[in-house]
């Protein structure tokens, strides 16, 4: 029996993700990584996320891909060949990529994601389904620069960045990423699933569903503090706020404290006045030809694109 590859990268110590997050907390306005959302609770409250009625982008990008799956395949293959190495940004349990593997039919899989322990639970599982296929994990947290080790990709590559987690970036590190992420598909391709600009009242219904999970997604950042600094975030003295910013073009997520007070972790603290926020996400919304221009900018060739009826959501391939 074949045995996935593990490889870390980067060492996620529980320290320099607490040095992190505490100098966030310190700035002035104060900002947090959105990567701190996803401990175990928040891992499960995103699933929940894509499961509400508001929140579209999730099963939007699954019916262009299982709508336009064998066009895009096609125009992938094209370019490839088989038996080509599927990279797979931000793997989680590696389930979205694993519906292509039938389409796509790559020699091997390299999942890339920040949790080098959760990527080892789910590869082996998914290698029990796919005993043929070559599986490599990389635990990496790509944020701030995505490189792999010289040697670990042979051939042309198809890389996948799915969910429009771009939307994390702005668009000067938007265009650094992929600018990476095109050095990496060399002869291949970049698959990416790019969130796109819609009626406001639309977006902030996404990001600020009537059940209120969204709001618990984000509360739940400062939980996953408490833990990782030892800090005191009481979560009742906080408000979930989301908004589109009009002129960033992005969705603004923030948590605003009810009241005045004050936080502290060993060696810290931090005083909030009421109504100060952290500020804890950004997801910019592109229009079409704008990402289609800076995919370009960042040295891709032709650029296919695939819509919905509306023009919510656009999944592109773009030659590398
Ligand atoms: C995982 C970054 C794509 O921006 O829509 C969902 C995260 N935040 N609801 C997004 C998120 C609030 C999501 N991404």
């Amino acid at each position: 029996m074949r045995e996935p590859r593990l490889i870390r990268l980067h060492q996620h110590d529980a320290a320099s993700l607490g040095d992190e997050a505490k100098a966030g907390l310190l700035q002035v306005p104060a900002r947090v990584s959105p990567k701190f959302f996803y401990d175990a609770l928040g891992s499960c409250l995103f699933d929940a996320i894509t499961e509400l009625d508001e929140y579209y982008p999730t099963r939007t990008e699954a019916a262009i891909l299982a709508h336009h799956g064998a066009a895009i395949a096609a125009a992938a293959r094209s370019r490839l060949g088989s038996g080509a190495t599927l990279v797979d940004l931000g793997a989680g349990d590696g389930a979205k990529a694993a519906r292509l593997f039938p389409l796509l039919q790559p020699a091997r899989y390299l999942a890339v994601d920040i949790s080098a322990a959760f990527l080892g639970a789910a590869l082996q599982a998914l290698q029990l389904r796919h005993p043929a296929l070559e599986i490599i994990g990389v635990g990496l947290d790509f944020s701030a620069r995505l490189a792999l080790p010289e040697g670990l990709l042979d051939g042309p590559a198809l890389v996948f960045y799915p969910g429009s987690s771009i939307g994390n970036f702005a668009p000067a590190e938007a265009l650094r990423l992929l600018r990476e992420a095109r050095a990496l598909a060399s002869g291949g391709a970049l698959l990416i699933g790019v969130d796109l600009l819609k009626p406001v009242a639309v977006l902030e219904a996404a990001y600020d569903d009537a059940l209120g999970v969204t709001a618990a997604f984000n509360l739940n950042l400062l939980r996953h503090l408490n833990r990782l600094l030892g800090a005191d975030f009481a979560l009742r003295q906080w408000r979930h706020r989301a908004f589109f910013n009009v002129q960033r073009a992005c969705i603004e997520m923030h948590l605003h404290a009810r009241e005045a007070l004050t936080v502290s972790w060993p060696g810290g603290r931090r005083d909030f006045a009421a109504g100060e926020a952290v500020h804890t996400e950004d997801s910019f919304k592109w229009a079409r030809a704008d990402f289609e221009a800076l995919l370009r900018e960042a040295g891709f060739a032709r650029v296919h694109s695939w819509t919905d009826e509306r023009d919510w959501f656009a999944v592109m391939l773009a030659e590398a």
